[in-house]
């Protein structure tokens, strides 16, 4: 086949996809498909150049802090359209189109509105409707208790309205403190006191006016993943300092991390129905990783649903499958031929 692995774009997470995206379209090409990586928002330049095997991989790392969006625009000129020149043309000649973007647009649903507007069909992970749903973290605790998933109290504050009296009434200290819609712990703190949880609010909106302050759940974390509505083997998370930060997340050595995790037949049950009701209430497609705490009384906090979630052969949901026997390169090939499917209807 021939896929277009779409990465980067605008987003504080540019560089993980391009790094995720990397890797995916090489163990594609190992696969025997032609690939052609596309950074979104840069756009390519007349008809995309489709790599087989043999003609060299792609590469791409993640830095420490979060790369400066400013910069990447000033070097489109400046560019307000997040989708960049040639991409939709690139994802029409393609058999499927791979979203490898993490954040923002990818993420959110607007490119899988646009693509499907473009009477694209074939692109891997969830609709614009799932998408829109697991990336609203307010939306998304909404619905999982609507379904009756434990999740965290909390309280959605706009730009008007920080009330600290009031967070420390319903949900107390210490608590979370994050943006919305964003991802890869990017602008979210654990806060201990009035000061640091004002500091907090004022950096998570840096990233977007939306911010949600969570009750901490004190308890061990979790991640599990589902491909086309099976779990795969839950992965403990255990950051050598802090919590699962950015860069906890990305940097090698920070966090270890067990996979299959160490939970009883019947914690592993609960946490895999917990997911796969999380798949549904959420109506994501394909695949998806979702993260939980499990606190000392038992209970799984779910904490958020990732419908693009990391990708590299490092990231969780791959060493999960790797786990149930699925090597990275044929999980890439099960999400495009999933994709594939779904477009034939
Ligand atoms: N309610 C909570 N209690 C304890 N830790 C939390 C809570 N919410 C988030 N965290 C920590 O912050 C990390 C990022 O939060 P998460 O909601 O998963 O957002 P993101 O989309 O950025 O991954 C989690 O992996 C976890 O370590
Ligand atoms: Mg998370």
């Amino acid at each position: 086949m021939k896929i277009i692995v779409l990465a980067g774009g605008l987003s504080p997470e540019r560089e993980v996809s391009l790094t995720s995206g990397s890797l995916i379209a090489n163990a594609l090409m190992a696969r025997g498909h032609e690939t052609a990586l596309v950074d979104v928002y840069e756009g390519i330049a007349g008809a995309p150049v489709w790599r087989r095997l043999g003609d060299g991989d792609y590469h791409a790392s993640v830095a420490e802090t979060v790369p400066d969006l400013e910069a990447v625009k000033a070097r489109c000129g400046g560019r307000e359209a997040l989708i960049g020149p040639g991409v939709l043309e690139a994802c029409r000649a393609a058999d499927v189109v791979f979203i490898a973007l993490h954040g923002a647009m990818g993420e959110n649903g607007q490119l899988q509105a646009t693509l499907d507007n473009f009477g694209i069909k074939c692109y891997t992970g969830s609709g614009y409707i799932g998408s829109l749903l697991a990336m609203d973290k307010d939306i998304t605790k909404r619905m999982l208790t609507l379904a009756g998933v434990a999740n965290a109290p909390w309280i959605l504050f706009d730009a008007a309205h920080d009330d600290i009296a009031r967070v420390k009434a319903e949900i107390g200290l210490p608590c979370v403190v994050k943006p919305c819609s964003c991802g890869s712990s990017v602008g979210v703190s654990i806060v201990e006191t009035e000061q640091e949880l004002a500091d907090a609010m004022a950096f998570a909106r840096a990233y977007e006016p939306l911010v949600l302050v969570e009750r901490k759940i004190v308890g061990r974390e979790f991640s599990i993943g589902i491909l086309d509505g099976v779990a795969l083997p839950a992965i403990e998370i255990i950051p050598k300092s802090g919590f699962y930060d950015y860069k906890n997340k990305y940097q090698g050595g920070c966090t270890t991390e067990i996979c299959p995790a160490p939970l009883t037949a019947d914690e592993a049950e609960r946490l895999a129905d917990a997911a796969k009701r999380v798949f549904a209430a959420l109506r994501l497609d394909n695949y998806a990783r979702i993260d939980f705490i499990l606190d000392a009384e038992g209970t799984f906090w779910c904490l958020e649903a990732n419908t693009l979630p990391g990708m590299t052969p490092m990231s969780l949901m791959p060493q999960e499958a790797a786990a149930a026997g699925i090597p990275y390169g044929e999980l890439c090939d099960r999400i495009v031929q999933l994709a594939y499917a779904k477009g034939q209807h």
